[in-house]
């Protein structure tokens, strides 16, 4: 396999898949009013719409929050026996939807079934006095699934059945901007399935990979491809453990999530020093790796715009490609389960996804195992 191997097949073919980008990130959580609260308070996202018993539905709560272009909406069951509930049930609090913006959502929906995806629900036309949305889903790895939403004649504050959520909390913005990836982790064995599902129904190329030779540490050990849509807006990469001395932060997430999901969301900023204070200031906790990781910085990634000791002091990682160089941090994970986080990443130039931090990253997720005992 190809270390940092950029596809050269990539060609200027038509893309039967045209996204337009994240259209929203769905989590299903026990406590959605209290989740929400969480990412506004913390991570500086705003209100923006709900929906629940107020707007006519009887068995689920959802709340949306909004930074930039990042929707968050946080879903929880309001009785038992739901399909929600035994998300929770199985998984805890994690990513169940992975909405993409699409200019036609029937014919998105349409391809990936023929090339091969499995239904979530058929295209469904749903509309309000604001206009109206098609929406159609597909199954991806584990109860993880894609909607296709179509937006083009809706100016309403979200979806049909959303009202608008106005609240007098709202929270100064962190600068988060956008997503910048998502990433799966899926189960030894199957990162290649869903690679090839990847290029066969949505129409993704595989634009690098890594192997454990890149990504090992004395002990663990994990694979990744980095799959990615046509115009580049949306870049998967797609995780599988691999065999090492002692567990993978990918086992532990497969062991604790009970099935493959999504691991972590990268979300981007364009001044991550300012990003990272504020978060830090609100209360999340990065991973954070030793203080000599700094001595050697400059001379690993050349000369860079940010005061080194500024990044050291926030624990900001730094690595560099052939286009450029990125920042970026991890949170700790974020739920009671040691599964789902976040990435906050600033790209100036750089397309790639931090390669030279694996090895000082990983032995800091390493250590933050050792104190859960999931080594
Ligand atoms: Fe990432």
């Amino acid at each position: 396999m190809d270390t940092l191997a950029v596809d050269t097949s990539v060609k200027d073919e038509q893309d039967f898949m045209p996204i337009l980008g994240t259209d929203y990130v769905e989590f299903y959580v026990s406590n959605a009013k209290q989740a929400a609260h969480f990412y506004k308070s913390a991570f500086g996202f705003q209100s923006l719409a709900q929906a629940g018993l107020e707007t006519g539905i009887k068995d689920r709560q959802s709340f949306v929050v909004v930074q930039d272009k990042i929707r968050l909406v946080f879903t929880s069951p309001l009785k038992s026996g739901t399909e929600i509930g035994a998300h929770i049930d199985r998984h805890g609090d994690g990513v169940k939807v992975i909405a993409l913006w699409v200019e036609d959502a029937t014919y998105a929906y349409e391809e990936a079934i023929k090339r091969g995806a499995e239904s979530y629900f058929e295209p469904r036309k749903e509309s309000d006095e604001h206009g109206e949305i098609i929406r159609a889903g597909i199954h991806t790895y584990g109860e993880t699934v894609h909607i296709f939403v179509e937006r083009k004649n809706y100016n309403g504050a979200f979806l049909p059945g959303f009202q608008k959520w106005e609240t007098y909390y709202t929270p100064a913005p962190t600068g988060l901007k956008y997503v910048d990836h998502m990433v799966g982790n899926v189960e030894l064995g199957a990162m290649n399935k869903w690679v090839k599902w990847y290029e066969e129904v949505l129409g993704f190329k595989q634009i690098l990979s890594f192997d454990d030779k890149d990504i090992s540490t004395e002990y663990t050990a994990l694979m990744s491809k980095v799959m990615s849509n046509g115009n580049g807006r949306i870049k998967f990469p797609i995780n599988e453990p691999a065999a090492g001395l002692k567990k993978s932060q990918i086992d532990e997430y497969i062991d604790f999530y009970e099935g493959a999901g999504v691991q972590h969301v990268a979300v981007a900023t364009d001044d991550i020093v300012h990003t990272v204070t504020e978060l830090r200031n609100r209360g999340i906790e990065f991973i954070t790796v030793p203080t000599t990781y700094y001595d050697v910085l400059e001379e690993r990634v050349g000369k860079i715009d940010e005061p080194i000791d500024k990044l050291k002091e926030l624990g900001i990682l730094v690595d560099r490609d052939d286009e450029g160089y990125l920042l970026q941090i991890f949170t700790r994970t974020l739920q009671a389960r040691p599964t789902m986080f976040f990435e906050i990443i600033q790209r100036k130039g750089a397309t790639s996804f931090g390669k030279g931090n694996f090895k000082a990253l990983f032995e800091a997720i390493e250590r933050e195992q050792e104190l859960r005992g999931t080594l």
